[in-house]
């Protein structure tokens, strides 16, 4: 006997799931716990049971009674709440939408500078951000101990070794390792003791380097011209400074008239010095070069009149959302 309320108990529960309305959830539960239903008429059938044994029998259809009461009130609960949120949706409200990422400003200007050199004929370099005292200073003509090196901050590794303050050393890299004619690009990571709102100790440059027989200033400053146009449109002013660098002569710098109306330096650039030629074996009775480091940053502060560089580097969502 006590396995009919086993039985009666199994089924219970495994239809009360399948009720999906309320609607069909009352008529289940007339079903069982009704008059007539399928629990109450566990108590009719009593008078079957021994006497001894009746006490239990009653109980324990009781207890069934108890918890298929409480297992329907809570599927009714359940299914009225979920008839009250879908009452609740406003098909008219706009969609929550999944917000998606971007890519940083700086690698976007980065890839933009990538795309115009290459359409003029540049591949793209790359070389290691902990550099050698060679390839970052000496064979860019700053012998030991020579004062220009005092132009570039450095992060000293150990004796031998530095963060690379400039792109500059991929041009060594790249020499060594391919005859002219060269026309590359490097872009890059770079690293410098320097902190305030125009400077980072971590910012970017792209170095650019051409080398040939009869490679001349007016080539450099066409290619570089025409860089800014690509990049800010045919009507964006350039003026070229002269300048010093170790490794160019001679050199200048380019500035590019900002949208408020001022000059802002962005490349260092100019003929490569006979000494960086001697130091990779380019015979410079032959060749000639030029040699430019763009700022990565200073055109990306151009480009959306930022005055202060620092937000590059803060990983704020809502500055770098505004770069989609
Ligand atoms: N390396 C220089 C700097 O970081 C920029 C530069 C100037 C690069 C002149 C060049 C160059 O290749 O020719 O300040």
């Amino acid at each position: 006997m006590s396995n009919n309320i086993e039985t009666t108990k199994r089924a219970f529960f495994e239809e009360l799931d399948h009720n999906k309305s309320i609607e069909e959830l009352l008529r289940f539960k007339g079903a069982y716990l009704g008059k007539q239903g399928k629990i109450s008429s566990l108590l009719a059938q009593i008078k079957e049971i021994k006497p001894e044994e009746r006490g239990k029998y009653g109980q324990a259809v009781n207890q069934l009674k108890k918890e298929a009461t409480a297992a329907f009130q809570k599927k009714k609960e359940q299914l009225e709440t979920g008839k009250k949120n879908a009452a609740q949706v406003d098909l008219s409200m706009p969609g929550t939408g999944h917000p998606s990422g971007n890519l940083h400003p700086l690698t976007q200007t980065t890839e933009q500078v990538i795309t115009i050199f290459k359409k003029l004929g540049f591949s793209v370099e790359s070389g290691p951000e902990i550099e050698s005292d060679f390839y970052n200073f000496e064979a860019l003509n700053m012998p030991k101990h020579h004062p220009a090196r005092d132009m570039q901050d450095t992060f000293f590794i150990d004796s031998n070794h530095v963060l690379r303050t400039h792109t500059s050393g991929i041009q060594i890299r790249t020499m060594e390792k391919q005859k002219p004619p060269i026309r590359i690009i490097a872009p890059g990571k770079v690293f410098r003791v320097d902190r305030d709102t125009t400077h980072s100790p971590v910012f970017h440059q792209i170095e650019g380097l051409m080398v040939d027989t009869d490679v001349n200033f007016k080539h450099l400053k066409f290619m570089l011209r025409t860089f800014i146009q690509e990049l800010f449109g045919s009507d964006r002013e350039v003026r070229f400074r002269p300048s010093f660098f170790p490794f160019t002569e001679p050199s200048a710098e380019m500035d590019v008239m900002s949208e408020q109306g001022q000059w802002m330096e962005i490349l260092g650039c100019g003929m490569v010095d006979p000494n960086v030629f001697e130091a990779v074996g380019i015979d410079s009775d032959i060749y000639t070069g030029w040699a430019f480091g763009i700022g990565i940053e200073r055109i990306t502060m151009l480009k959306y009149g930022m005055t202060d560089i620092r937000p590059f580097f803060e990983n704020d969502i809502r500055f770098l959302e505004q770069f989609i």
